[in-house]
């Protein structure tokens, strides 16, 4: 009978549906306020060093997480080809995360270590030159754009706003530590501290 109102009613209808989702809307939102109480940084995760962190950016600019996640789940046969499973706490400063979903290549969480500067430098080249089947393609103008050192400290500072504990010597080094070094040096150096220096060393 009181369901039969309901229907009848589509004003009241609506007023409940508007109440129903917010309510629900509420339950997943709310949370997700207070996640960076929650979530603390694993240990030896620290915020990236201003190369890694140039090189993180060239990273998303370049689509690399259309094909490659960042997310080791805790399945048997992930965790023997790629290591640990991925922590929450490992992203912490990541803005925004790169977990990906699809694996048109291998899993990159903790690629850092695995291969040598040189591997990588000739691998974003021309991946066939080192893995003949590859469908990766290659980024050959990395290695002729250099970074602009007057961006970086405010990169740093932004992220200080969103929470990433870079001190006040972290940003005042950052141009320096990008002078001079070309976006290849850049993801390059991100592909090697992930899984490592700032991604949790274990
Ligand atoms: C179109 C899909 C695609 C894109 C885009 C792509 N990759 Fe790949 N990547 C692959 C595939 C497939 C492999 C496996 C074959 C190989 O090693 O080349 C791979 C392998 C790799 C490996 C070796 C991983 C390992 O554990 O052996 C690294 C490192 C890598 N890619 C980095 C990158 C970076 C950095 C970018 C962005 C600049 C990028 N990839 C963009 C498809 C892609």
């Amino acid at each position: 009978m009181k369901h039969d109102t309901l229907e009848r009613k589509a004003g009241l209808l609506a007023v409940l549906i508007v109440i129903a989702v917010s309510l629900g809307g509420l339950a997943e939102i709310v949370p997700l306020m207070f996640s960076s109480d929650v979530v603390e940084a694993a240990e030896g995760v620290s915020p990236y060093p201003a190369l890694e962190l140039e090189g993180r950016d060239i990273y998303i600019r370049e689509g690399c997480y259309n094909c490659h996640s960042q997310m080791i789940r805790p399945f048997r046969d992930e965790t023997e080809r790629y290591g640990p499973y991925s922590l929450a706490g490992e992203s912490v400063y990541d803005h925004p995360f790169q977990f990906g979903s699809k694996r048109t290549g291998p899993d990159l969480a903790r690629v850092g270590g695995r291969y040598s500067d040189e591997w990588h430098r000739m691998h974003l080249i021309n991946p066939r030159d080192l893995v003949p089947e590859s469908n990766m393609p290659g980024f050959p103008w990395l290695v002729e754009n250099t970074l602009d050192p007057d961006g970086t400290p405010v990169k740093m500072e932004r992220l200080r706003m969103v929470g990433v504990p870079y001190t006040d010597e972290d940003i005042a080094g950052a141009s320096s530590a990008v002078a001079d070094k070309t976006e290849m040096d850049a993801l390059i150096a991100y592909l090697q501290g992930l899984g490592l220096s700032s991604k949790g060393r274990r």
